[in-house]
């Protein structure tokens, strides 16, 4: 998300005649889009700052702005403490930031929630590749205890279908023949009567070009049979994968985290989701330490993994973030006890990751070009729809071929098409 926010801004500062800049000492602007969603982005920020300050000792003239959800969070904070930012801007206040960029006062800074903005009409300045991410909606109303992002990025609003076909249009004609819908819900969507079905029936049907369709994150509350439905009837042009986060597997805990689905909620999804598509790769977020978690609730988690063996999982230790509902709470796991039931986690989904990727051995998969190899200068690598890196020989090939090749080896996450080296 973003990603596509700080494409947005390029969009409009390359309009308006900005140009980008590689090196910070050159730069008349220095933007920093951030994230508060666990601590740790948070301190990176500050540390990142510490770096601006001193150049900007060197350079008084340069104007550096804060923007995203941390200017958000801690604006009074820079205010107070940080001076030398001359821009606070959180994520809805984007498209003015030509005016704060120009203005003469000494800081300026627009913090307000918008409840309507989407960006309509703003057109992202995507860096080259073979995916355009499309943002689809913004902010959240589901309120986990533990995310910041309801408060952050405030009340969720979606864009027009009409607007969302548009922009997949120009990307496909730009050169872009995958898209990735983006929202922190984004299956929640909806524009009249139409659904996140709908959306992706039109994508598919109404976009000349188009040769693969992405979406993430769902949340599981809003993941039905309509879904399902959508993605069996357009395989393989809508991807075979979704990303589905679990945050936790004992029911205590997904109660205390206001997830509204309870584990066996969640694994009959699982099974509905195979019965309609049986090789859809499930990816998820797992959350360790959230407060209360007891050594038997976290095996909870792990029994879930074992059951499902997940395609891969982004994992975090809780964090504990200001305005949420969980703030209150004791954060009584100590430091320890998270980093020992991560590396747990980890080691489990390493092995379901290979396990997983081993059963691809043999089989033909449908890839999308991307890039040369940077390890080795005759070969090039894509995704497969299940959003799995393929490492293959160039050939002829070209960025953006939609190719199919066999599966020959699987080293970590990474597969690769060797013709003459089966594992
Ligand atoms: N602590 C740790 N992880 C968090 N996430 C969101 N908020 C927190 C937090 N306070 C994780 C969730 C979410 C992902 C984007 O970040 O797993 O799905
Ligand atoms: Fe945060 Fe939950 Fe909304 Fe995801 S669904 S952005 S975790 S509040």
């Amino acid at each position: 998300m973003n990603e596509y926010d700080s494409e947005l801004l390029s969009g409009i500062l390359l309009n308006a005649g900005y140009r980008n800049s590689l090196d910070p000492e050159q730069a008349d602007v220095i933007l920093l889009n951030t994230c508060s969603v666990r601590e740790h982005a948070e301190q990176k920020i500050h540390s990142r700052l510490g770096e601006l300050k001193q150049i900007k000792e060197r350079h008084p003239g340069i104007k550096i702005g804060l923007l995203g959800c941390m200017a958000q969070n801690v604006r009074n904070e820079i205010l107070r403490n940080k001076p030398y930012v001359d821009l606070i801007l959180g994520p809805d206040a984007y498209r003015n930031i030509l005016e704060h960029i120009e203005s003469t006062k000494k800081h300026s800074a627009d913090t307000k929630l918008s409840k309507y903005e989407v960006y309509e009409d703003l057109f992202p300045a995507r860096k080259g590749g073979v995916n355009a991410w499309i943002s689809i909606s913004r902010g959240c109303d589901k309120f986990c205890a533990y995310c910041i992002v309801p408060y952050t990025r405030g009340r969720e609003r979606n864009r027009k279908l009409s607007g969302i076909l548009e922009e997949a249009r120009t990307a496909v004609r730009n050169g872009f023949p995958e898209i990735t819908l983006l929202g922190q819900n984004v299956n929640s969507y909806r524009d009249a009567d139409k659904r996140f079905p709908d959306l992706l029936r039109s994508l598919a049907e109404q976009v000349p070009g188009l040769r693969r369709i992405r979406y993430t994150s769902p949340h599981p509350r809003d993941v039905d049979e309509a879904l399902m439905q959508v993605h069996a009837e357009y395989k393989p042009l809508i991807a075979n994968h979704i990303h589905l986060p679990l945050q936790a597997g004992s029911n205590a805990v997904l109660a205390a985290m206001n997830r509204s689905y309870t584990r066996e909620h969640y694994l009959k999804l699982v099974e509905m989701i195979r019965s309609f598509v049986p090789d859809m790769a499930i990816s998820t977020d797992i959350i360790v330490g959230f407060p209360g978690e007891s050594d038997a609730d976290f095996r909870q988690t792990l029994d879930i993994m074992q059951q499902l063996r997940f395609d891969s999982a982004f994992t975090f230790k809780y964090s504990p973030r200001p305005h949420t509902r969980a703030w209150k709470l004791h954060d009584d796991v100590s430091e320890a006890e998270k980093a020992s039931r991560l590396t747990e986690l980890i080691t489990l989904q390493k092995k379901h990751t290979l396990q997983r990727n081993r059963a691809m051995i043999g089989r033909e998969v449908e890839v999308l070009v991307e890039s040369g190899s940077k390890r080795r200068p005759e070969e090039m690598m894509g995704r497969t729809s299940c959003n799995k890196v393929l490492v293959f020989p160039r050939e002829q090939y070209r960025r953006g071929d939609l190719i199919r090749r066999k599966v020959t080896q699987a080293r970590g996450v990474t597969l690769i098409s060797r013709p003459d080296e089966n594992e």
